[in-house]
């Protein structure tokens, strides 16, 4: 594939292999067009990026190629791929009656205690079939890869038994052949108590029940996980809880990326810090001891405008974050609570809620995110030797994607995943 005549190509970084992290997230690596021409990007048979430059510089670097394709960009910018943190895409039964008793003034905990929330949403996904669920994200995840996100981190977490978490595992499973969007898959087994148990035995039921079943059907090949999480949180599972919980999700070879310090200050970031997390999500209420503590480990900050505006909770302190060091990502956390599948409105509401520049936006929502589930080495920018995840914005400059909040998604005039235009 060839995509030519771009207006700009937004490489993010440029430092080859060793990229991980850009610590410096203000100035992003961009290719501009010049007055004569404009920017090229190549992607080989493997699906990988082959090279970026001026069209000429391209041409002269391939003088053989056949191209199986070639995308006219004049005008438009290209990115890379979004990636989305953090989600919960599978379940039935939105709760659309409860936005209206939240903006009546009901608090999320005030919900969740009197049994709606989370709980609601486990009943309807335990009557649900396989197939039924699966039927539910594919449109999901569809809309979310025409919206330009090319790498999601998905979750269970809407079944708290077994049976129903191994379910929604299965579903995720097919989904990963079913769809063009890439997945990341996080066990939430610990996503809330379920009726009838006390944390305490929810914890135990988690380490002991659920952990074992999945690393059994891991070894027998039937699922794959990458990820364990818990939702940390007053009223739900206390810091110790949490840690127990995260431990036995470590020692089955799960990364850490769990909900932490989101409605109450329990600090719950120096416990993900001290257990070495991929990830902690949330955040708004982390202290400066937690923000220090990140700082000094390897975890990524995944925050989630859309729950901080829909709950008209307190913002993170993401320029803290930004200042102390901390790698911050960017994540939808699409779920009954907050329905949103779009990373451009998510970059949006991080620009004007929580302070962050467009180009922290881009760089979060890309290379950050894709760092937070361990993928950074081959998603995230636009480098050579990457996979080819790409979105052609239909603007000479890609804040447009932005910029037009509730329409940005229409920006995206291209969505390509490993080479391929979908
Ligand atoms: O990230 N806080 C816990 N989990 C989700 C909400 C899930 C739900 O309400 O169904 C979150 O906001
Ligand atoms: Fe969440």
């Amino acid at each position: 594939l060839l995509v030519r005549g771009a207006a700009q190509v937004v490489q993010v970084a440029c430092n080859g292999e060793k990229t991980k992290l850009r610590e410096d997230m203000k100035d992003l690596a961009i290719v501009m067009a010049s007055s004569k021409e404009g920017v090229s990007l190549a992607v080989d048979e493997h699906g990988k990026i082959a090279a970026v430059g001026l069209d000429s510089e391209v041409a002269r670097q391939f003088p053989d190629a056949q191209w199986q394709r070639v995308v006219e960009a004049k005008g438009c910018s290209l990115i890379p791929g979004l990636v989305d943190g953090h989600t919960h895409p599978v379940w039935s039964g939105d709760r659309v009656h409860e936005f209206s008793m939240k903006l009546a003034g009901a608090s999320y905990m005030e919900v969740h205690a009197a049994g709606g929330g989370i709980n609601f949403t486990v009943t309807h996904t335990r009557n649900s079939s396989e197939s039924e669920l699966l039927e539910l994200l594919l449109p999901r995840l569809n809309r979310m890869l025409r919206s330009g996100t090319t790498l999601v981190e998905c979750k269970s977490g809407y079944g708290l038994d077994v049976d129903t978490e191994l379910k929604m595992l299965r579903v995720l499973e097919k989904a990963k052949q079913a769809s063009n969007i890439e997945i990341s898959t996080t066990f939430c087994g610990a996503h809330s108590v379920p009726k009838g148990f006390t944390a305490e035995e929810a914890t135990v039921n988690v380490v002991k029940e659920q952990i074992p079943a999945v690393k059994a059907a891991i070894e027998n090949k039937e699922i794959s996980v990458d990820s364990i999480d818990v939702f940390c949180e007053k009223g739900v599972f206390d810091v110790e809880q949490s840690r127990r919980i995260l431990e036995a999700g470590r020692q089955i070879g799960l990364m850490i990326n769990f909900h932490a310090d989101e409605l109450n200050p329990l600090q719950g970031a120096e416990m993900g810090a001290s257990l070495k997390s991929e990830a902690m999500s949330h955040l708004e209420e982390v202290s400066p001891g937690g923000i220090a503590a990140m700082a000094s480990s390897e975890t990524v900050a995944v925050l989630l405008p859309t729950t901080a505006y829909i709950l008209r909770l307190p913002c993170p302190p993401a320029r803290d974050m930004i200042d102390a060091g901390v790698p911050v990502a960017l994540g939808t956390d699409f779920n009954p609570n907050a329905f949103c599948l779009s990373m451009p409105l998510v970059m949006h509401l991080a620009c004007v809620l929580f302070r962050m520049s467009l180009n922290e936006a881009l760089c979060a929502a890309t290379l950050h995110s894709a760092h937070s589930v361990r993928r950074a080495h081959t998603h995230g920018s636009l480098e050579t030797g990457k996979n080819a995840d790409i979105i052609i914005v239909n603007a000479p400059r890609w804040e447009h994607l932005v910029y037009q909040f509730g329409g940005a998604d229409e920006t995206v005039a291209y969505v390509i995943k490993n080479g391929h235009v979908v």
